[in-house]
């Protein structure tokens, strides 16, 4: 069998230098060479290549991209170049999804996965934004590229709105996107998904008076068991987005009484260190999937690759 080559950058703080050596070691076992800290963002096109430290990154059989930190708008130009010659994990349009809060809610309802009810109107438009505060009592407003509770803000009157709005015009936004707030216990579970397979599950709780579960917000890790409505809808969220890569932000709806998925991640961190101490044990199941999946999707590129050429020769 002929060797592979692919291309990884992957985040390395809390762990993730260990995990990417693992990962590196299991793949070599399946004939995989994968070089390593391959940032786009020291990438360059040219004519019709994408060339990395000398290496034509359109040549190879994969690119692995795992590092939220550091995505730059150069970064993803170029993701989606490279994304239309070799097969990425994760696949570059369910992340450009991912990354977008109101794209992903608007495809998660279309396709009947029940989500916060939302809204997203002009800039213009913001006498709609009054009209559902009195439906909706509170609400929250989110810049939809956000992420770690960051700019998440909690309406809950009219006069806040009406405080708020001179600030939000200022900020020469689009658009404006709001959700209802969901009565929930402010805890949430994240479900992890790896080639629509379950990996596994932590639960996040709110610190303080916080509503946000968000670490960067204050909130905690704790050890929680999925159930199967919450994998079930985990799965199929995941199943939506296309994401090969998937954590699945999941709460409880109180008064609706049932779950709702809050967001799709694309690069869900593994357990840290002092993560897998607590009980998070799903880092080497999320490897293995991981190593099957890069497998697979190589095996269909040679194959594809195979039968261009044998077309080519008859
Ligand atoms: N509609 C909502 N109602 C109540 N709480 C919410 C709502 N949306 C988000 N939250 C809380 O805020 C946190 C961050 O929201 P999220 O949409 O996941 O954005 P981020 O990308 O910043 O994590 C969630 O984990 C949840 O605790
Ligand atoms: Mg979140």
């Amino acid at each position: 069998m002929d060797r592979k080559k692919i291309a990884m950058w992957m985040y390395s703080n809390g762990g993730g230098d260990v995990i990417q050596n693992k990962l590196i070691d299991k793949l070599k076992e399946r004939y995989i060479d994968v070089l390593s800290d391959i940032n786009l963002r020291e990438a360059i096109a040219k004519n019709g290549h994408i060339i990395h430290n000398g290496i034509k990154l359109d040549k190879l059989d994969l690119m692995f991209s795992y590092n939220a930190g550091e995505q730059t708008q150069y970064q993803l130009y170029i993701y989606k170049a490279l994304n239309n010659v070799i097969p990425m994990i994760n696949e570059y349009n369910s992340f450009e999804l991912s990354e977008d809060k109101f794209q992903t809610a608007f495809l998660l309802r279309h396709n009947g996965v029940q989500t916060a009810d939302y809204k997203l109107c002009h800039r213009d438009d913001t006498h709609h934004l009054k009209s559902i505060m009195k439906k909706w009592n509170k609400m929250v407003y989110k810049p939809t590229d956000g992420w770690g509770g960051r700019g998440l803000t909690k309406i809950d009157s009219q006069e806040t709105l009406d405080m708020l709005m001179p600030f939000l015009n200022q900020m020469d936004l689009r658009y404006f996107y709001v959700e209802k707030f969901i009565d929930y216990d402010n805890t949430d579970y994240r479900v992890d998904i790896v080639n629509g397979e379950f990996v596994g599950c932590y639960g996040r709780k709110a610190g303080g008076n916080d509503w946000r579960t968000n670490i960067t917000s204050g909130g905690s890790v704790f050890n929680r068991e999925a159930n199967d409505e919450v994998v079930a809808l985990a799965k199929k969220a995941t199943l939506v987005t296309g994401l090969d890569i998937a954590g699945v932000d999941i709460i409880y709806d109180r008064e609706k009484e049932e779950y709702i998925v809050l967001e799709v991640n694309g690069i869900p961190a593994f357990a840290t260190p002092e993560q897998e101490k607590m009980g998070l044990n799903f880092n080497d199941k999320k490897i293995d999937l991981i190593v099957d999946l890069i497998e697979k999707k190589t095996i269909k590129v040679e194959k594809e690759r195979r039968k261009r050429k044998n077309r080519r020769l008859k």
